[in-house]
């Protein structure tokens, strides 16, 4: 399974997916900060990096993935681009809690007991599509915002590529034809999900 990852921040999620890659191959990052984290780990990796110009839909094209990883893209993806292509997302917080930005802050305030992260497969909307897989932890008295993103960003980087290994070896399944999408598991992936502490 050939993936391009798109990315515009510091790119530890993108580094961690090149880094987990056993059963599918990061063939190129995208990105639209040509000085962020994520290029110039790319460059460390030995990953070719393509910086957006305006044309997302022509530059996937052009590298014909099988699916399109969003590791911290922080732009909207248009319609025709979730249409053609399976893109998957990571975000910070257990969905359908805190979509948005600064979950970290808002889970805080709220005095939430859990957080953690999800990887979704992306929608028309918003960090709105189906789930595929969570991690959770528990949250300290004395968590801070940096604290907390520090430590959910440590489950991210085991859950992504995770995820990515067990789509490639179709022990995760996405039926992206039907309305909504439905995301299937094999017989034995709960137990192992179960063993690492991932919610599916
Ligand atoms: C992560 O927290 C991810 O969940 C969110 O953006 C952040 C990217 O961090 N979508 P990094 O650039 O991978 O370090």
């Amino acid at each position: 399974m050939n993936v391009v990852v798109l990315a515009s921040g510091e790119g530890s999620n993108f580094e961690a997916l090149v880094r987990g890659a056993k059963n599918y191959t990061v063939t190129s990052l995208i990105s639209d900060k040509a000085n962020c984290g994520a290029v110039r780990r790319a460059k460390a990796l030995s990953i070719r990096s393509i910086i957006l110009q305006d044309n997302l839909l022509g530059l996937i094209k052009q590298e014909s993935p099988d699916l399109v990883a969003l590791a911290g893209f922080m732009r909207i993806l248009k319609p025709n681009i979730v249409d053609e292509f399976c893109c998957i997302n990571i975000h910070p917080s257990l969905l359908p809690k805190y979509p948005g930005l600064d979950t970290h802050k808002r889970a805080l305030s709220a005095g939430e007991h859990e957080h953690g992260c999800t990887v979704h497969l992306v929608d028309h909307g918003v960090d709105t599509g189906p789930k595929i897989a969570q991690s959770k932890l528990t949250v300290k008295n004395d968590d801070t915002e940096d604290s907390l993103r520090a430590r959910v960003k440590e489950l991210e980087h085991t859950l992504f590529p995770w995820v990515l290994n067990n789509l490639s070896l179709g022990e995760i399944s996405i039926e992206r034809d039907i309305s909504p999408p439905k995301i299937c598991y094999s017989a034995g992936l709960r137990s192992e999900a179960n063993s690492k502490g991932f919610i599916l």
